[in-house]
């Protein structure tokens, strides 16, 4: 499948998707090679997520990832597409002490990486980035419900959003809809949260592990193609590429060990 485009996905074009009621994807992206494939099975928004700290760089959480590393990331996902969107993440300790330091962070990965749209996590208490950014010309994702870079604070990854405390997402949900964000991910709330702030915003809602009713999904891509060890509960593998890389290797390496690797067909006379 191909979106059959000659330019990236615009905002526009998500706008218009919500308005039609046409779902897509988006998935994560950490580098070139598996962005141009995402791109090339027709994905049209690509975000590099800071879960590349957890899914490619071996740290614990995203806590740890720098701007330098989203941007080499970012930078490599944007050499390896023209038609898919690319979202970088402003990672943690980017953007949170003021508006202009969002928009310092946020016009390297502009400049540097030539994404075209980042993604901060967070509430009413980033409304004032956001409007900074979007004043600037930077297109924003939002980020609510359980947002990693707050995992000490929320106390581990549960479900947030459950009873009374719905409330607060759904207004907070409002708050980042008129600063201006174009579209909003929310991850491990009920369905039935997800699907009210879905139906109760004129941008597309993306979920991820926040039910069926949302304008949109997104997945860490380690995830769907079951290389993650441990993949949360939301997450279904669709192929088993931690089984088939390690059969590749061990078939390669035991090909070396016995002297049939390299054959004739890969040697140069
Ligand atoms: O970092 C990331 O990959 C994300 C998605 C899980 C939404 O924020």
């Amino acid at each position: 499948m191909s979106n059959g485009s000659t330019r990236r996905t615009s905002i526009s074009d998500l706008a218009a998707k919500k308005i039609r009621h046409e779902k897509w994807a988006m998935i994560t992206a950490y580098e070139e090679l598996t962005a141009s494939i995402f791109e090339e099975a027709g994905i049209p928004v690509l975000l590099v997520g800071d879960s590349a700290g957890n899914n490619f760089l071996g740290e614990v959480n995203t806590i740890p990832v720098t701007l330098e590393q989203m941007i080499m990331l970012s930078r490599a996902v944007v050499l390896g597409t023209s038609k898919a969107m690319v979202v970088a993440d402003l990672p943690f300790g980017s953007y949170e002490k003021s508006p202009k330091q969002a928009l310092e962070s946020a016009t390297r990965l502009f400049k540097e990486a030539k994404v075209q749209a980042v993604k901060l996590e967070g509430g009413k208490k980033v409304v004032p980035q956001i409007k900074k950014l979007v004043s600037s010309g930077v297109p924003v994702m939002g980020h609510l419900g359980l947002t990693p870079q707050s995992v000490y604070a929320l106390g581990g990854f549960k479900v947030q959003g459950r009873g009374e405390s719905a409330k607060a997402i759904i207004k907070d949900a409002k708050a980042l809809q008129s600063a201006g964000i174009f579209a909003l991910v929310l991850e491990m709330v009920p369905a039935e949260l997800a699907t009210e702030i879905s139906e109760a915003l004129d941008i597309p809602v993306i979920g991820i592990g926040a039910g069926n009713g949302c304008d949109a999904q997104v997945i860490v891509w380690t995830d769907l193609m079951g290389l993650t060890e441990k993949a949360p509960k939301f997450a279904k593998a669709y192929r088993d590429l931690r089984t088939e890389i390690s059969n590749g290797v061990s078939e390669w390496a035991s090909d070396v060990e016995a002297g049939l690797f390299p054959s004739e067909e890969q040697t140069f006379h």
